[in-house]
């Protein structure tokens, strides 16, 4: 089964995207409302309906970019945003997306993703970030060895795979996850090195 466009749209239109919170998660919450300066440069990639972006935009944050491979959360996203956003909501494979960030969110995106882009996700949140960005937000330790996403990892795997490119400010057991995600994942900020 390849994890495609099309595999990922149609989660959506079949009403099986069972990651879908339907709002912000806690830690994700808990977290940008502890940063102060709005005008960080935020990416969200793998986004989904992205409710982290539209807190993110509700709360004052003024630059902000979603991407995800596929159009149908892209376009519930727009339209649960006001009219006059200026959000940058872009169709379009994470790997081929070229740009500059200080803070980008992971929520459920790695999990999505083959196990064979492991090394490439590393690289590639490097590449787009600031001198001293950061990597920030939820990665799932439950099993990575299954037929579908989401693939998981330990807290040993993650912190071999980042710690060459990313000084690991945190990576612990999140305290403040949602019932459902108790115990299953783990709290990350990564600063590139
Ligand atoms: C498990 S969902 C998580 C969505 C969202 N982060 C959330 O927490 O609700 C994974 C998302 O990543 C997107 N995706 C998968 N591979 C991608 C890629 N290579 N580039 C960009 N988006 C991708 C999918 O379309 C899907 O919306």
């Amino acid at each position: 089964m390849e994890l495609d466009q099309r595999y990922w749209n149609d989660r959506y239109l079949n009403n099986t995207a069972k990651w879908d919170l339907g709002q912000i998660s806690t830690p994700i919450k808990e977290y940008v409302d502890g940063i102060t300066n709005k005008n960080v440069k935020i990416l969200i990639p793998g986004a989904g309906n992205s409710y982290e972006a539209e807190y993110l935009h509700k709360i004052g944050f003024s630059d902000i970019t979603v991407i995800d491979i596929a159009s149908e959360p892209l376009l519930n996203l727009e339209s649960r945003l006001p009219k006059s956003h200026n959000l940058k909501l872009i169709k379009e494979d994470f790997f081929n997306h070229q740009g500059n960030y200080d803070l980008i969110i992971e929520q459920t995106f790695l999990c999505a993703l083959e196990l064979r882009f492991r090394e490439s996700y590393p690289i590639k949140m490097s590449d787009l970030l600031n001198s001293n960005g950061i990597l920030a937000g939820v990665l799932f330790t439950i099993d990575k060895n299954r037929s579908e996403p989401p693939f998981g990892g330990t807290m040993e795997e993650y912190r071999k795979l980042f710690e060459p490119l990313f000084k690991i400010e945190t990576l612990e057991p999140c305290y403040n996850s949602v019932p459902d995600r108790k115990n299953k994942e783990v709290f990350i900020q990564f600063k590139k090195k």
